[in-house]
């Protein structure tokens, strides 16, 4: 949705083609799956290591699910075998962040948590840092654009489903 992307690159900082990087970068070849599983890991210790409203966001959230969902979802986005969507259907992701209550500073808070783990992996070189965190920007503030579109009922639909969001005006 082109309003959405251009609402998260004005927020982020990042624009969509840096952003798209990702996607031809082919960073599962480079870093490998150990590497990006660390990063996973590293960034839900910083999530669960945090106390009050963000942490409160996973609250009903089991650990090592969660570890799980995003490392298969990040194997298949850096370019590796597609598990996450053999197994969990379209990516969808302003839909299944629904459930949750993701504002802009929730998005700054999960950036700062993210920024945070990939400096934990010594295996994590600059350029792969900076093709991840573009991308990474760009989608947080795509999804906390979407959450205000969807409590604003500019955007209607089911998100859980291929193309399941329509956007309504501008
Ligand atoms: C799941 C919060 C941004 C990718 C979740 C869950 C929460 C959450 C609470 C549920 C945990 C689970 O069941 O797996 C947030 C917040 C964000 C944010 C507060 C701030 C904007 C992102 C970004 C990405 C992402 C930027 C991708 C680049 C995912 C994926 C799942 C997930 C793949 C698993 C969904 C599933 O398979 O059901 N997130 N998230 N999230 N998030 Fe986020």
């Amino acid at each position: 949705m082109e309003y959405l992307s251009r609402r998260a690159s004005d927020l982020s900082g990042v624009e969509r083609e840096e952003a798209d990087k990702i996607d031809t970068a082919g960073l599962y070849e480079k870093l490998g799956p150990g590497t990006i599983r660390e990063i996973s890991e590293a960034f839900y210790a910083a999530v669960y290591s945090r106390e009050g409203w963000f942490r409160e966001i996973f609250s009903n959230v089991e650990k090592e699910h969660a570890i799980n969902n995003q490392y298969t979802f990040f194997v298949e986005k850096f370019g590796g075998p597609r598990i996450y969507t053999a197994t969990k259907g379209h990516t969808a992701l302003i839909g299944r962040h629904g459930p949750y209550k993701i504002s802009h500073a929730a998005a700054q808070e999960w950036l700062a948590c993210m920024e945070e783990a990939i400096d934990t992996v010594p295996s994590v070189d600059q350029q792969s840092r900076t093709i991840m965190m573009n991308y990474f920007k760009h989608m947080a503030y795509y999804i906390s654009c979407g959450m205000d579109l969807v409590n604003q009922n500019r955007l209607v639909g089911y998100g859980d489903r291929p193309g399941g969001y329509h956007q309504l005006g501008n």
